[in-house]
């Protein structure tokens, strides 16, 4: 079912888990993700980058996502991934998104209140929830300082003040994960993830989570996060997938065929980072 972002991020933030929120751009994934969550019973969020929408069309990954979500057993919500622009933050709750990220995180703090808040006033007049950034997410950087530190990750009297002048639904913090793979292993600050929970006591959202070990994960989880962003181990199973097959079958050429067992491990690598998040029976 079609339910809003806030609806399922509620509930995982009463009941202390996550719920993955995963990048989609063609119906292999879309589908890979919704029969991921109906096996393993779990809800689930389906988020779109500027860059996806742009590769497909916004209206077509609506209308895609809002099918999957109808036909689903489990709740989905239909989410856009980093928004920058207003006009096309308008464009996806006018085709029907239930959620939608404003990302004003590089501007000064009093800028990015004003810019996410304008935003928060209109989705919630057409009840779409609203997630929004503070701190600044990293590249692929590896050794943050303790300066850096500072400087970059989300300041919890700052994330207080955010969400209080704002009204935000859902808030991505910076923690140390960085958007893409990873060159080492990623350090994350769980004391900063538990502090804001704290002060928050509203759901978490965590960014870059692909290549994130496992221990790590359920540890953000325990501290607080409650939405978990996964694009990249996604597109690193669909990569290695159609890889392999067409090295092992290089006279096939029905797209159907590459691509269905590329949706099958797609579906494999989603349904196991489900059971890590603890969204799995959930639904
Ligand atoms: O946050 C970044 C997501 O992985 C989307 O990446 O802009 O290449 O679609 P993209
Ligand atoms: P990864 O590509 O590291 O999974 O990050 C995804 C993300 O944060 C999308 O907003
Ligand atoms: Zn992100
Ligand atoms: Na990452």
């Amino acid at each position: 079912m079609l339910v809003t972002g806030k609806q399922i991020l509620d509930h995982a933030h009463e009941n202390g888990y996550a719920v993955g929120a995963f990048n989609v751009n063609n119906m292999e994934i879309v589908q890979a993700i919704i029969e991921a969550a109906e096996e393993t019973k779990s809800p689930v969020i389906l988020q779109a980058s500027q860059g996806g929408l742009k590769y497909a069309g916004v209206e077509y990954i609506a209308e895609m996502a809002k099918v999957a979500a109808r036909n689903a057993s489990v709740p989905v919500a239909v989410h856009l991934d980093h928004g920058t622009d207003f006009t096309q933050i308008m464009q996806c709750i006018r085709n029907g998104f239930t959620s939608v990220m404003i990302d004003a995180s590089k501007k000064p703090l009093e800028e990015n209140i004003a810019t996410t808040k304008k935003i928060v006033d209109i989705a919630h007049a057409v009840g779409v929830s609203v997630e929004a950034e503070l701190g600044k997410i990293g590249g692929t950087e590896d050794d943050i300082t303790v300066d850096e530190k500072d400087a970059t990750f989300t300041d919890p009297d700052e994330a207080e003040k955010f969400v209080k002048e704002t009204g935000v639904d859902y808030l991505a913090i910076a923690v140390g994960t960085a958007h893409g793979p990873y060159k080492g292993e990623p350090k994350l600050d769980f004391d900063r993830i538990k502090t804001i929970k704290e002060r928050l006591n509203m759901p978490s959202v965590l960014h870059g989570s692909s290549g994130v070990p496992e221990e790590s994960i359920k540890k953000a989880v325990s501290q607080g996060i409650n939405k978990i962003n996964i694009d990249t181990d996604i597109r690193m199973a669909f990569n290695k997938a159609v890889r392999e097959f067409v090295a092992e079958n290089p006279d096939v050429y029905d797209p159907r065929k590459i691509l269905g067992p590329a949706r099958e491990e797609m579906k494999k690598v989603i349904a196991e980072k489900m059971k890590m998040f603890g969204a799995a029976g959930k639904a």
